[in-house]
């Protein structure tokens, strides 16, 4: 038996609760389903400047050709646009599923959904403010017409003020309290709701290893966080009974718009990579792969639990 079949040894990667048509045409022509990252040991390569990888640290290839195969869901992930949720979206995109990406620019939201669809992708586009009970409730709305039900939420949205607690105004701080911790509550009870009424679904929330570890200048950014945390872990109780798991991501270092400040400065990202044991920063498609273990069969006995993406960076 060859690695791959020992781990999965009982495990259908096939959804077995989700065998619903998929909504959006361009689903039907997506024949590949296997995971995003086929090469993952060129990948991890090329990611340590061209050094081989050694040891158990890197994927290796049997792992890279394990499949997910997610046609047939509906996954709703906010703030899928760019940076990490575009990665998730991306990821669930090439496994099969239709995608419904939400974010406040219209202009770029639209733009990189029809991306994705020339590349043969089901995704859709639909404005979206999760600080706002209106707006979620829109975009619930609109998915739930078109596509019929929401098996999947990405909480993904988020946004950081990178300020000492003494400089920070209150519409910062305001800002960072609404998105990153209403918002999750309003798009959990909105896509709930309809989740709760099909008695099944997986909610995967965003939080970051500032939840929990220190950052610089972060510190109501990791309260937002470790607020989500908690949510999570409380919410996977409460919805258990309804054939729901909720499960958290906690991040770890990912190059994107959010922190392009901080990794501009030389010596704050040299003291970011030495923290990592892996050596190198994050990638959207390193969260991504969870998410998509996060929404496979392969999780149908995980919830209330928080996943470290970050490098080994909680361990040091
Ligand atoms: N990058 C990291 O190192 C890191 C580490 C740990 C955790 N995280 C978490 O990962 C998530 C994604 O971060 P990222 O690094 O990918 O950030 P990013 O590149 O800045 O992207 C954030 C996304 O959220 C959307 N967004 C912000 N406010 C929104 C709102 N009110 N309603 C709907 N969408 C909204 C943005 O689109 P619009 O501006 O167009 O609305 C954008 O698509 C966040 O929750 C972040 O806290 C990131």
């Amino acid at each position: 038996m060859d690695v791959r079949a020992k781990i999965f040894a009982g495990v259908t990667l096939f959804p077995r609760r989700w065998p619903r048509a998929a909504s959006c045409g361009a689903a039907e022509a997506i024949t590949s389903t296997e995971w995003p990252y086929r090469d993952a040991r060129q990948r991890n390569e090329v990611m340590r400047g061209g050094q081989p990888t050694s040891g158990k640290a890197g994927m290796t290839g049997d792992m890279a050709s394990v499949t997910w195969d997610m046609r047939g869901m509906v996954v709703a992930v906010t703030g899928g646009a760019r940076g990490i949720g575009l990665g998730i979206a991306e990821a669930f995109a090439q496994a099969g599923a239709t995608v419904w990406m939400g974010s406040r620019n219209a202009k770029a939201g639209e733009a990189v959904a029809q991306r994705i669809r020339a590349g043969g992708g089901a995704v859709r586009f639909q404005p979206l403010d999760v600080a706002d009970q209106t707006s979620v409730r829109a975009f619930r709305d609109a998915c739930l017409r078109e596509a019929g039900h929401i098996d999947v939420l990405v909480n993904n949205a988020g946004v950081l003020a990178r300020k000492a607690l003494l400089e920070m105004t209150e519409e910062e701080c305001d800002a960072m309290l609404d998105i990153n911790v209403k918002g999750v509550v309003l798009c959990c009870q909105a896509v709930g709701e309809a989740m709760v009424a099909a008695k099944s679904g997986r909610i995967i929330n965003i939080s970051s290893t500032s939840a929990a570890a220190g950052a610089w200048k972060s510190t109501v950014y990791g309260a937002t966080k470790a607020a989500i945390w908690q949510f999570s872990r409380m919410l996977a109780l409460e919805w258990a009974p309804h054939g729901i798991l909720v499960n958290t991501i906690a991040p770890g270092a990912v190059p994107t718009d959010l922190n392009a400040n901080v990794m501009a400065i030389p010596e704050q990202r040299q003291i970011i990579l030495a923290r990592i044991p892996l050596g190198r920063m994050g990638t959207p498609a390193d969260v991504a792969g969870v998410a998509l273990f996060l929404a496979s069969p392969a999780a149908d006995y995980l919830t209330g639990q928080v996943i470290f993406v970050d490098g080994g960076r909680m361990v040091t």
